[in-house]
């Protein structure tokens, strides 16, 4: 059997887990089941490294001993992955006794090789990276990674002559090891910069947690000398080469740079590749801080949402080795329409039909009539193309929902046995070529159809006998109100024509342009404007009303205005082009229908000539919504 390594980084536990720990874990996760379902005898590893300045800090201000510290935090990130469906074999610890035993073993063979020297170190130390940077790479004094404040720092350490390996690194790199591309050509244009070595040790009562550099152990080793080497301690024995190590491209250069160099001195095979991935920000694209506030904590969306609905979400949203969004919106939306509306949909008809007509058992019948290319799925999941995997699983799906569409089985008693059984054993290989990504519902569908999710060459038309079983609704749909949200659709929309409703004296029928669909309205504003006055002004729709009658005329949605008291004033967005949404910022307009009664739960009203809805000013793309009325004008 052929063997598959695949590691992730292991993460600091300084803090709570992340989603950019989350993103890493099911990257890794994916490769390691779809190694599986080839049958391949894989070794997933993930962890925590959990030695270093930062922890020790990290502890001191939690008031713990760092051993009591990370040992806390290892059960939530236990945790954490288990939520996740991470499939890890081992969960390596630097704390780990075999992993101590094997980092010194590992560093008195480099040491023994005269690798490592002893020297004077000055430079700058960013703790937060781990890293120590020149006065040349500083950005205005500030760490070049992570633009936070540096220490200079001079002391007796040890050096790694990493220098001496150079071009067998570039060599190494050019062989294809790191993809994608773009992350090999930044690494090689770093690297044709003279490699400097590497100060691997620092002083115990400087920094008093770490493991024992045994040739000096007044030193301790540098975290990443140290880190690093828990690929070796969980795949050395049988495992190794690593066929793949999942990373963020903060931390290429320690994995395509640091990494090899200790291995060629320490006379170990090189991986076979480096999969760097981008950084998954906030829905505007920027970083994630808890100084800014801006973080999704992951542990609160896997207690909301299901996994399946957080895996899918970021498998086929972010386009691998690129940074990615985070809006909780769109993983709704994906979650509705692809899963539970697609996949869910086709799973139920067939549920339903093999039921009804066969009491839920099929036998084997007919030929395959649905196509589907496993080899480009088998090479997309090569290339790490996950959100490709989904695309094209999502094309499938769609083609089996239309075969059946076209048989209709419901109907046509010929060929019933046929058409059902090639929707079920078309649905099988769905599930087992899906079950990488979202583990936990393929595994609920394999169930449902009383099959198993099994090796994907095992798959082969005409082998399965079904018996179906009942089971919950396999993808219930998420409630939009989960998501805090705004009430209203609210759009810009151009008046087009206004005329009288017979016999009403205060009424207008006006013909509204919606950008994309023309509405007929029926607004109580006849005493305040002339037709003429109305037509060609852009106003505001509350667009998901429910259809009205009023005298016997449709009026579908309502003008905003505001009334103080002697008149009333249509709300204007001269400057927004017809079919603008406007919203407070932050929120998702709701696009289902209301009544009339919801309308009025929002409270609209006008301060410092801005229209606020509970509190919050309204805004389209184009212009923050005013109108020239006293303060406190209701709106409606
Ligand atoms: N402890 C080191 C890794 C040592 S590996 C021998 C470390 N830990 S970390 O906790 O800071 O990061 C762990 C992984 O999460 C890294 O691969 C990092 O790139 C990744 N991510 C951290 N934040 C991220 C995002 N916002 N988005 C995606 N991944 C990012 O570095």
């Amino acid at each position: 059997m052929k063997t598959y390594f695949v590691s992730t980084a292991i993460d600091y536990p300084n803090a709570k887990p992340h989603m950019g720990h989350a993103y890493e874990k099911i990257l890794a996760d994916v490769r390691a089941r779809w190694q599986r379902l080839l049958g391949d005898d894989v070794l997933f590893t993930t962890g925590l490294d959990e030695h270093g300045q930062k922890i020790y800090e990290s502890a001191k201000l939690a008031g713990k001993i760092p051993q009591q510290f990370v040992d806390g935090q290892a059960d939530l990130f236990k945790n954490f992955a288990k939520k996740l469906s991470i499939s890890y074999d081992r969960f390596v610890r630097t704390t780990d006794a075999d992993h101590v035993q094997f980092v010194k073993e590992f560093t008195k063979v480099v040491f023994d090789k005269g690798d490592i020297y002893k020297g004077e170190y000055e430079g700058w130390y960013c703790t937060p990276c781990e890293s120590f940077w020149t006065e040349k790479e500083l950005a205005e004094e500030k760490c070049p990674q992570c633009n936070r404040d540096v220490e200079l720092r001079s002391e007796e350490t040890y050096f790694f002559k990493q220098s001496q390996y150079q071009q067998q690194i570039i060599d190494f790199i050019k062989s294809g090891y790191v993809v994608p591309e773009t992350r090999r050509n930044e690494l090689l244009s770093r690297l044709q910069e003279p490699l400097k070595d590497l100060s691997v040790t620092r002083l115990k009562d400087k920094l008093p947690w770490g493991i024992d550099f045994v040739p000096d152990e007044k030193h301790v080793l540098y975290v990443w000398f140290d880190a690093l080497n828990n690929y070796l301690t969980a795949g050395k024995d049988a495992y190794w080469p690593c066929n793949e190590h999942i990373v963020g491209k903060d931390i290429q250069w320690f994995h395509a740079v640091i990494w090899p160099a200790m291995l060629l001195s320490a006379g170990y095979e090189l991986p076979k590749k480096l999969f760097v991935h981008g950084f998954i920000n906030d829905k505007k694209g920027q970083k994630m801080s808890k100084s800014k506030g801006n973080g999704i904590d992951p542990i609160e969306l896997l207690d909301k949402y299901s996994v399946d609905a957080l895996r899918y979400y970021l498998l086929k949203s972010v386009t691998h080795g690129e940074d990615g969004k985070f809006n909780e919106t769109d993983l709704i939306k994906l979650y509705n329409t692809e899963l539970a509306n697609d996949v869910g949909n086709l799973v139920n008809r067939i549920i339903v039909l093999s039921t009804k007509f066969y009491g839920g058992v099929i036998n084997p019948a007919g030929e395959s009539e649905i196509s589907i290319d496993i080899e480009h799925i088998k090479s997309l999941y090569d290339q790490n193309a996950y959100h490709r995997v989904i695309e094209e699983l999502g094309h499938y799906s769609n083609r089996i929902n239309a075969y059946l569409n076209e048989k209709e089985p419901w109907k046509n008693d010929a060929n019933r046995d046929v058409v059902l059984y090639n929707v079920l054993e078309h649905v099988r290989l769905l599930t087992i070529l899906l079950s990488p990504c979202i583990p936990d519902a393929c595994e609920k569908i394999a169930k449902t159809l009383g099959t198993r999710v099994s090796p994907v060459d095992k798959w082969k038309y005409g082998e399965e006998f079904y018996e179906l079983v009942k089971s919950p609704l396999l993808f219930p749909r998420i409630e939009e109100s989960m998501k805090e949200e705004f009430k209203l659709d609210l759009r810009v929309g151009k008046i087009t024509a206004v005329e009288k409703v017979e016999g009403a004296d205060k009424l207008y029928k006006e013909q509204v342009d919606l950008g994309d669909e023309q509405r007929q309205i029926i607004s109580g504003i006849a005493p305040y404007y002339t037709p003429e006055e109305l037509i060609g002004k852009h106003v505001i729709v509350v667009c998901n009303l429910k259809k009205a009658k009023l005298r016997g005329v449709e009026s579908f949605g309502m003008l905003l205005a505001a009334d103080h008291g002697e008149e009333i004033v249509v709300v204007e967005a001269a400057n927004s082009k017809p079919g603008e949404q406007v919203c407070t910022e932050d929120m998702e307009p709701r696009r289902s229908r209301i009544v009339f009664d919801d309308f009025m739960k929002v409270k609209l009203e006008v301060q410092g000539k801005q229209l606020l809805a509970d509190g919050k000013v309204l805004k389209s793309v184009s212009e923050t919504i005013s109108i020239d009325v006293p303060d406190g004008s209701s709106v409606h």
